[in-house]
């Protein structure tokens, strides 16, 4: 275990460039609370069904954000960062009738005006997975109704909260969205369909499409972009079999969302699926899913392994033997920059920002104080793995940490802890941990440094 306190850059980094961003990311249902405020979505029915949620718990209070947004905000500023990242709860600011809920577009327009108050840019995600869940009623991401209900909740966004937001993000993970959430069934709202799955992830980057035309008229000075999660795939052994079957998760997972919106074209994997399991493409679908993004949101955790097998070609292996953090994902920095390198090298990408990095594990507070000796190090390997990334031509403008705090980390419950400040969710006091002093050093020192 490392005993690293400070987090570091090499001396001419680009990263230390006044026009590279710092920030923080938490989403809506995570943090926010105060469900009574809002229509129920998608998440909490799913909280409520027994055995869905590890710890059984649901997004009811959360961090209560609602009502601690304030000293939040004043948290997020001292640690110095020059962003935070944060989405809208689609059903707190848009009736079941379509009409905008005044009342929760003023929570975000108070938040947002605080956020700019104290000079920190808000980039807003608009999906951050809390579908409104009468919406899902009639079929959720399945019905291609939903791409047009979304396109008018960006609409109405963009209207209200205007140039409020330094950047906009449709969506966030549409792979977690539409596989886990309609294929694996293991987020909500728990269907487990190939088909439904391919479905969902169809009008999802159509939905993406069609808000960002929204976003383009009424805001065209504003950044609009999407945030996609990328889990490199390798291949766990020297076998060509092994290479091909990577070859293939990477464009199931990976490139499934990524290369329809910068080609127009899903990846070659979707010749192997069943009729019945394609995704329902109509005439004029990619030319809207293509539309040109300003950035490129891409979030990364960590890697996956696979061999050959399965009906697609590939099965992923988890290997024994390697650094985890406490969710059992593999800390792997260097996977971070060969993904960013590839993606470089393969597309003609816009700018990059990384809107998510970071790891779980499991605090325990000692004398008032959190020691998270882990988490600490898991940044300054993944800070260096993009500072070489930059250095190997990519463009990246900013890196945000996940997470602000501890939050609802979805079918985990509250039992993974991500946040750089701990939550203690008796009291809701919140501790900035080992970690979060350690980002504010770096900040600081590198704002000292001009
Ligand atoms: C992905 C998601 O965007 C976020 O909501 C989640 O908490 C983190 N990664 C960690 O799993």
């Amino acid at each position: 275990m490392s005993t690293i306190q400070s987090l570091s850059l090499p001396a001419h980094s680009p990263m230390r460039h006044r026009d590279f961003l710092f920030g923080v990311a938490t989403a809506s249902f995570q943090i926010e609370g105060d469900a009574g405020s809002r229509l129920p979505c998608i998440w909490d029915t799913f909280c409520a069904t027994p055995g869905k949620i590890a710890d059984g718990s649901n997004g009811l209070t959360a961090c209560n954000h609602v009502q601690h947004w304030y000293d939040d905000v004043a948290l997020i500023e001292q640690l110095g960062v020059g962003g935070y990242r944060l989405s809208i709860a689609w059903g707190r600011v848009m009736n079941r009738d379509g009409s905008v809920n005044d009342a929760g577009m003023a929570f975000y327009i108070r938040l947002l005006d605080e956020l700019n108050r104290r000079g920190i840019k808000p980039f807003v995600t608009l999906y951050h997975w809390d579908l409104p869940q009468y919406l899902e009623d009639a079929g959720g991401w399945l019905n291609r109704d939903t791409c047009y209900a979304f396109k008018d909740y960006a609409r109405a966004v963009a209207e209200h909260l205007g140039d409020r937001v330094h950047a906009y993000a449709t969506l966030n993970e549409p792979f977690c969205s539409s596989f886990l959430g309609y294929e694996a069934g293991i987020h909500a709202p728990g269907h487990a369909s190939r088909a439904k799955g391919r479905t969902a992830a169809h009008h999802l980057l159509l939905a993406h499409g069609l808000a960002m035309k929204e976003l383009r008229a009424v805001l065209p000075n504003t950044k609009a972009g999407i945030v996609l999660n990328f889990t490199p795939a390798y291949p766990l052994t020297a076998s060509s079999a092994d290479a091909n079957a990577a070859k293939l998760a990477n464009q199931y997972f990976n490139l499934w969302y990524l290369q329809p919106l910068m080609t127009g074209q899903y990846p070659a994997i979707i010749d192997a699926l069943k009729a019945d399991e394609r995704p329902p493409v109509q005439a004029g679908d990619m030319d809207i899913i293509q539309a040109p993004l300003d950035y490129l949101g891409v979030n990364y955790y960590t890697r996956a392994m696979y061999q050959a097998g399965g009906d697609l070609g590939f099965e992923e292996v988890r290997v024994p033997g390697v650094p985890r953090t406490d969710i059992g994902w593999e800390i792997r920095p260097q996977a971070f920059t060969e993904l960013l390198v590839d993606l470089h090298q393969q597309f003609r990408l816009p700018p990059i920002y990384i809107t998510e990095n970071g790891a779980a594990q499991d605090d325990v507070p000692v004398d008032g104080k959190v020691h998270d000796a882990m988490r600490l190090d898991y940044l300054q390997q993944h800070l260096l793995a993009v500072h070489d990334a930059i250095t190997q031509g990519v463009d990246v403008k900013g890196y945000f940490a996940w997470s602000l705090m501890d939050n609802f980390e979805w079918a985990e419950g509250y039992s993974k802890r991500f946040g750089i400040v701990y939550v203690d969710y008796q009291t809701q006091q919140r501790i900035p941990k080992s970690s979060a002093m350690a980002y504010r050093g770096l900040l600081g020192e590198i704002k000292a440094q001009g």
